[in-house]
């Protein structure tokens, strides 16, 4: 054999070893144009996703209550076949005294039927629904009950073609499943510090290392479970710049923009910005430093999952102003996150064929883009 058929072979190989973690990223133009816009849901007035959250939800408080109960209705009500989880903590904060403050996070999962819990890899979104303690009276539209309607728009979205999917294939080859967690506690009570700060994310990271599938279980734990921890925070202005904070994920974060950059192309996104949400596709690996905005992610992240961090830097000018409320939304940039987002789930997810088809995406012809990210799993 020459030299060089034993190198072709070595590739060969190699590329064999690589090709079950290669994803295929074939979503084509008419796959996007399918992708549901919000629309009037995200009316910050009557709009039955959004208005109902638009206000004040601090933990423990009655608002914080009547958020929680829009949730469970909503998935109850639409999604029934999204399983409930709470997880219920209690904490005393520095402006509380001696009160144990109750911190309530919602996990939303869907699993394909029949799956053993410990063999399913879960998509895993994530934003958080109490609002800062003061000033009081304090909306927190960005922060972030927008991105909690964003979630909620996602799961209605792709709950038809999740279930058409697992009918025509059980989906059990390699399991996929996806969980949407809302997190209590995210604010400060007074200032931002390591214990006041983040209380639902800490204790349901805490236990989630603790808690074990079986012996056998291809994920040992609900956080080895999380394929990858996207969180959406401070989203809903005009205008944002969401960098590429973290290496390990920038393939996804390249996903994403990628998504975001044909949407725009193809006309079907309603904003103009000046630049794309997602401007760092490019982002070489030099330039990746340590530094990352400090959010809910931190306990996960510091366990060894996957971050996907979708936040804007710099933090939109309301950030914790009595102005972060429903008028100061730009509603076509928040609809266009809600849209990118479930694009990058319908991707993920692999269910583009079996989404519903909307009236306006039917008699156009189709084009399909290949491209292929770059992760691997070895
Ligand atoms: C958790 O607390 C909420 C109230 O915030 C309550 O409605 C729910 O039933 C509790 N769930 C569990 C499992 O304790
Ligand atoms: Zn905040």
């Amino acid at each position: 054999m020459p030299p060089s058929a034993i190198l072709v072979s070595i590739f060969t190989l190699f590329l064999a070893l690589l090709a079950p973690a290669v994803r295929s990223m074939t979503l084509t133009d008419d796959d996007l144009r399918n992708i549901p816009s919000p629309g009037d849901d995200f009316d910050i007035n009557n709009g039955k996703l959004l208005a109902p959250i638009l206000i004040p939800r601090v933990a423990g408080t009655e608002g914080s209550l009547r958020a929680q109960q829009h949730f469970v209705d909503f998935f109850r009500d639409n999604l029934p076949e999204w399983a409930i989880e709470w997880q219920n903590t209690t904490s005393k904060t520095p402006v509380t005294g001696d009160k144990d403050v109750p911190f309530s996070n919602l996990i939303f999962r869907r699993d394909p039927p029949g799956a053993n819990p410990g063999e399913v890899g879960r998509l895993t979104l994530v934003a958080h629904y109490d609002s800062k303690y003061e000033p009081e009276g304090f909306i927190g539209a960005i922060d972030s009950a927008a991105p909690c309607a964003m979630l909620m728009h996602v799961a209605r979205s792709i709950e038809h073609a999740l279930k058409a999917k697992w009918e025509a294939d059980d989906g059990l080859d390699e399991p996929k499943g996806v969980q949407i967690i809302f997190l209590d506690g995210e604010e400060a009570f007074l200032h931002w510090t390591d214990t006041d700060s983040l209380y639902g994310a800490r204790a349901l990271a805490e236990e989630w290392d603790n808690q074990f599938h079986g012996a056998m279980s291809t994920y040992r734990t609900p956080l080895d479970s999380i394929s990858l921890f996207l969180l959406l925070d401070l989203l809903g202005t005009s205008d944002p710049r969401v960098p590429s904070y973290f290496l390990t994920t920038h393939w996804a974060y390249k996903a994403m923009a990628q998504l975001e950059k044909r949407m725009r192309d193809l006309g079907i996104l309603e904003s103009k910005p000046a630049n794309p949400f997602l401007p760092e596709s490019d982002k070489e690996a030099g330039r990746f430093g340590r530094s990352f905005v400090d959010d809910d992610h931190r306990p996960f992240m510091e366990r060894g999952v996957d971050i996907l961090h979708i936040i804007p830097s710099p933090f939109p000018k309301v950030w914790h102003k009595m102005e972060d409320d429903g008028e100061h939304l730009d509603l076509p940039t928040t609809r266009d996150w809600a849209k990118i987002t479930t694009a990058f789930v319908v991707e993920w997810m692999e269910i583009q064929d079996q989404m519903p088809k909307l009236p306006a995406a039917k008699p156009k012809r189709s084009v399909t883009v290949k491209t292929e990210s770059q992760r691997t799993e070895l």
